[in-house]
């Protein structure tokens, strides 16, 4: 089952493969490995609206993130902007139509340039215009996201964190794209700074009618930002729907663990970072056969060690890849209550 194709972005089958170090010997008949990082992902981000991307460390977030943003090739696969496929649109149009903010400020501004000049500088590469031009979009960026004139001349050690996360938001912004990508944009900010800005990144959205592919380990923040959540596990989507939808009555075994793992009582503590699930997460070089949750799942029979489960319909718009999905039915209840906490994890 696809997922709807009349989004602003939408990912067709979408695959992304690091291959291994070859062996050093270059006569070696060792079948050359790969890390499947994203393997066959479908989704789709409709205009003005929030897709969270959800699953624990290492299922793939980033690199969907990358490759959605052709900072890295896909293996196979379709990625389609606006409806046009992106490899046809040429780099600087996927540039001036997707920007990324990331996790940390610090690693992605420098240091040494000012932030009017690091804020010109998506301007000027993808827009061009006199000085005087740039400088205004600059100016109205900066203003966007709550910062002033006075703070566009200082050096990024000068502002503070949360102030870092502002100046990489209106970089992103200054070109005028129509989808941001956010991985983990509050994740390195205290606690009071993160509301600001996920309270920063709706202003935005409803002032610029913007799209978000939000990465994010809090489930908190996919709730309160996302209209709709992709649940990945070992670069599979395992779960996809209307968020109220997934965070009421979640269906995947994994999605279920994910809700209950996390304390209830504090939903703003329920970051996937800090969960322990039980069990490893499986390789992304040989990931288990059939389907992928399957040594962790308690609800496994023999069929889930040998046949991928489809991604299948379970209510409008709502899917689910498991052979078992009519089993879960009722796992939570509708206050996102877990009957039974491990109930989905062998022991
Ligand atoms: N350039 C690369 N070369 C080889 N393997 C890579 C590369 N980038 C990512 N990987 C691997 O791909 C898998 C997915 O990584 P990715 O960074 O996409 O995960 P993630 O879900 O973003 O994790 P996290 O939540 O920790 O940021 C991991 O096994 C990772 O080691
Ligand atoms: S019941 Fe089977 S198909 Fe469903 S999540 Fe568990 S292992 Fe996968
Ligand atoms: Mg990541």
């Amino acid at each position: 089952m696809e997922t709807d194709s009349g989004g602003l972005l939408v990912t067709r089958n979408l695959k992304k493969y690091f291959p291994l170090r070859r062996s050093l010997n270059p006569f070696s008949r060792v079948e050359r490995r790969f890390v499947k990082a994203v393997d066959g992902v479908s989704i789709s981000i409709p205009r003005g609206k929030t897709v969270a991307v959800v699953g624990e460390s290492g299922c793939g977030k980033t690199t969907l993130a990358r490759t959605v943003a052709q900072l890295v090739s896909p293996t196979s696969g379709e990625v389609l902007f606006d409806g046009r496929d992106m490899l046809e649109l040429g780099r600087k149009e996927v540039y001036k139509n997707i920007q990324i903010v990331f996790q940390d400020p610090d690693s992605s501004l420098d240091p040494r340039r000012t932030i009017a000049d690091t804020v010109g500088e998506p301007i000027r590469g993808l827009l061009g215009g006199s000085r005087e031009s740039v400088e205004e979009k600059v100016m109205q960026s900066l203003a966007a996201v709550g910062l002033s004139e006075e703070q566009a001349y200082r050096i990024p050690k000068q502002l503070s964190g949360g102030q870092r996360q502002r100046v990489a938001i209106a970089r992103a912004i200054a070109p005028s794209p129509r989808l941001l990508i956010l991985d983990e944009p509050t994740s390195a900010l205290d606690a009071s700074v993160q509301a600001q800005i996920l309270r920063l990144l709706i202003e935005l959205q409803k002032n610029f009618g913007l799209s978000y592919m939000l990465i994010t380990h809090n489930i908190a923040v996919a709730h309160y930002l996302s209209d709709i959540v992709a649940v990945m596990y070992a670069g599979h989507l395992v779960e996809y729907g209307p968020t109220k939808t997934v965070m009421a009555t979640p269906r995947h075994p994994y999605t279920i663990t994910l809700m209950q793992a996390a304390p209830i009582a504090n939903p703003w503590k329920r970051n996937l970072l800090n969960i322990e699930i039980k069990g490893e997460v499986p390789s992304a070089i040989n990931p288990p056969n059939g389907c992928r949750f399957n040594p962790r799942c308690l609800y496994a029979e023999g069929i889930c060690s040998q046949v991928d489960p489809p991604l299948e319909e379970v209510s409008p718009g709502h899917l689910v890849a498991c052979h078992f999905k009519e089993k879960t039915v009722g796992a939570l209840d509708g206050n996102g209550k877990s009957q039974d906490i491990i109930s989905t994890l062998k022991s």
